[in-house]
């Protein structure tokens, strides 16, 4: 399909989400690399210039190819996007004295095709430092905020924009309307996408990749591997299918078995649970660095994956590899190719480049955003408990169980208490590993623990306190590492917390509820759990949001009852600054 819409990748978090809101609309839309031809896209009605973590007065920064504003296709840029068109064209670009992070509010001062049907104040999402001081001669300054005057220009002769907040994101409460302003008003869309419409079409596609061949999986359990794999098991037929599930001795308490069930369920005959728990603690034991960790669980499934490819024969002409890699997947880890890598994922390992590079490979979803494969996976009679699960990371408990080489105490701050332990953050389309602040008391709001991260450059997260056994004061991070002991801690935790907020219902309104533990406590109970529940979308962006005191309590009272468990905390912090998972 040729798409009406490109996305133009300049290394922005959210790229992608910007392509499936469009999508969303029922308009084709792909990304491709910043600097693709004018001449390519040329068979467009519109082109979004990206955000993305550069600067447009950095030598490197990503660029576009100037004639591509000249071409015909409408332009849109968002964020870093605005400013590249407004450098240029002839405007200025400059470091503003602060930047503006989170909720701001829009004041509409000139509406243009762009902003038409918006309220005089809006409210918007930013994520700057950067930005354009001078519009381009002949742009027209539509809005502004506090903090940035030009926040949304235009030139409707030429049918130039840009916007210096996110309308892809649902903070920006009037984003949709901004972006079909752009799509059929501005750039003369026609709706042509329909995800579900194509069951038949990419069965048919699978038994032509197939040839004769059979195919084999190697299935997680989430939702991905198994669209896809069902796809396969509808083309071919369960003789002809073959799944396989490694334990990993990573995963949650009954995954194992819920996995099974669901498969036998799909009607799978052949699947096979590969266990391999044994091996994946031994090279993790003495690993903290989450990097690292996150390597080395890529490393160990490549191992396992040549062990299955050997024993099973699946290399001997008649099979070919089935894999349920999704449209972001195929552009590169970590959001698009020029994003800042904040957490490596495996979704492609080295071992099976082999069967790829020979063509022996069938990947049924890769035009596909996550909310068009749980369409297509209703489509196929898949059940919601299965659809419907909270996103659960590859690398499994390995992530959420943090460790430490060395004893510390913490620290006294202004506002609290500065845990010695590091997380992963997502600042400016930056990574960052930080400090964590514990707060004293409950209830605090989100809001104040994003003023007090704010102000503190050397962390990147906050939490606060809910039960402790011993004053935060006396409380030690302690050598800890990843243990069989520690993880079955920390899967007791965890399947407790599911337990309650399925009970509770709590479940269904949080998008995903890591539980983590980190090695803070004293001798007796050496360990602490925090609570990580989190509103989101697609995880780009999250907001950390509160439960019920009753739910918070009974938790509470029962997590202290896990051996070694000595503390529970809430983790308050949006993303940005803190990523969802702490590693
Ligand atoms: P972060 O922690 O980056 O997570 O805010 C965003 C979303 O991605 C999930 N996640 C992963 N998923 N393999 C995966 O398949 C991984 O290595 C991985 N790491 C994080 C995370 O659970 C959240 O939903």
């Amino acid at each position: 399909m040729t798409p009406q819409i490109t996305v133009l990748d300049a290394g922005g978090q959210y790229t992608h989400l910007i392509a499936r809101k469009v999508r969303e609309l029922g308009v084709y839309a792909e990304v491709q690399p910043s600097e693709t031809s004018a001449a390519e896209l040329a068979g467009c009605k519109g082109i979004v210039i990206s955000g993305g973590p550069a600067s447009v007065y950095e030598p490197a920064s990503p660029r576009i190819d100037p004639e591509a504003l000249t071409a015909g296709p409408a332009v849109l840029g968002i964020c870093y996007g605005q400013q590249l068109i407004a450098h240029l064209l002839g405007g200025s670009v400059r470091k503003g004295e602060k930047g503006e992070y989170g909720l701001a509010k829009l004041h509409v001062t000139q509406p243009g095709a762009l902003l038409d049907g918006l309220d005089d104040f809006e409210q918007i999402w930013m994520n700057h430092r950067d930005l354009v001081e001078t519009p381009p001669l002949g742009f027209a300054v539509l809005g502004s905020t506090e903090t940035c005057a030009v926040a949304a220009i235009g030139d409707d002769a030429r049918r130039i924009y840009g916007v210096q907040f996110h309308p892809e994101v649902v903070h920006t409460r009037r984003g949709v309307q901004v972006l079909k302003n752009f799509l059929f008003e501005i750039c003369g869309c026609e709706k042509d996408w329909n995800p579900t419409g194509q069951v038949e079409e990419i069965e048919e596609q699978i038994r032509r990749a197939a040839a004769g061949r059979n195919i084999f999986f190697f299935v997680s359990g989430g939702v991905d591997s198994t669209v896809a794999y069902t796809l396969c098991l509808q083309a071919l037929g369960p003789e002809r299918v073959y799944g396989i599930y490694v334990d990993t001795g990573l995963m949650r308490e009954g995954e194992t078995e819920f996995v099974q069930r669901i498969f036998t369920g799909l009607g799978a005959k052949a699947f096979h649970v590969e266990s391999a728990a044994g091996q994946f603690l031994e090279a993790l034991t003495d690993v903290t660095d989450p990097e690292e960790k996150r390597h080395i669980v890529g490393e160990e499934f490549v191992q396992v994956q040549e062990r299955v490819l050997e024993t099973e024969h699946f290399l001997d002409g008649n099979w070919i590899l089935g894999q349920g890699t999704i449209y972001p997947d195929t552009i590169e880890s970590g959001g698009t190719a020029k994003a800042d890598l904040i957490k490596t994922h495996h979704n492609r390992v080295a071992g099976i480049q082999r069967l790829i590079e020979s063509n022996r490979l069938v990947e049924p979803l890769t035009s596909f955003y996550k909310d068009e494969v749980r369409a297509l996976g209703r489509q196929l009679g898949i059940p919601d408990e299965l659809l419907e699960r909270h996103p659960f990371p590859g690398p499994g408990l390995a992530i959420r169980c943090l460790c430490s080489t060395v004893s510390l105490p913490v620290k006294r701050a202004d506002s609290g208490w500065i845990l010695p332990i590091l997380s992963v953050g997502v600042q400016g389309d930056s990574r960052s590993y930080r400090h964590v602040l514990a707060l004293e008391d409950f209830p605090i709001e989100p809001e104040t623990a994003t003023h007090l991260i704010n102000r503190l450059s050397t962390v990147n997260r906050a939490v606060v306190r809910v039960a402790s056994r011993a004053p935060l004061a006396q409380l030690e991070v302690l050598p800890a590492h990843l243990t069989k002991e520690r993880l079955a801690r920390l899967r007791a935790a965890d399947a407790i917390v599911r337990r309650l907020s399925q009970e509770s219902g709590f479940e269904r309104e949080v998008w995903q509820f890591p539980v983590v533990l980190i090695p803070l406590g004293v001798a007796a109970h050496p360990d602490s759990v925090v609570l990580r529940p989190v509103h989101s979308v697609d995880g780009m962006t999250a907001q950390s949001i509160r439960m019920s005191a009753e739910l918070l309590d009974r938790l509470t009272a029962e997590l202290l009852t896990v051996a070694g468990v000595g503390a529970v905390f809430y983790d308050l912090t949006h993303k940005p600054p803190g990523t969802i998972e702490w590693e």
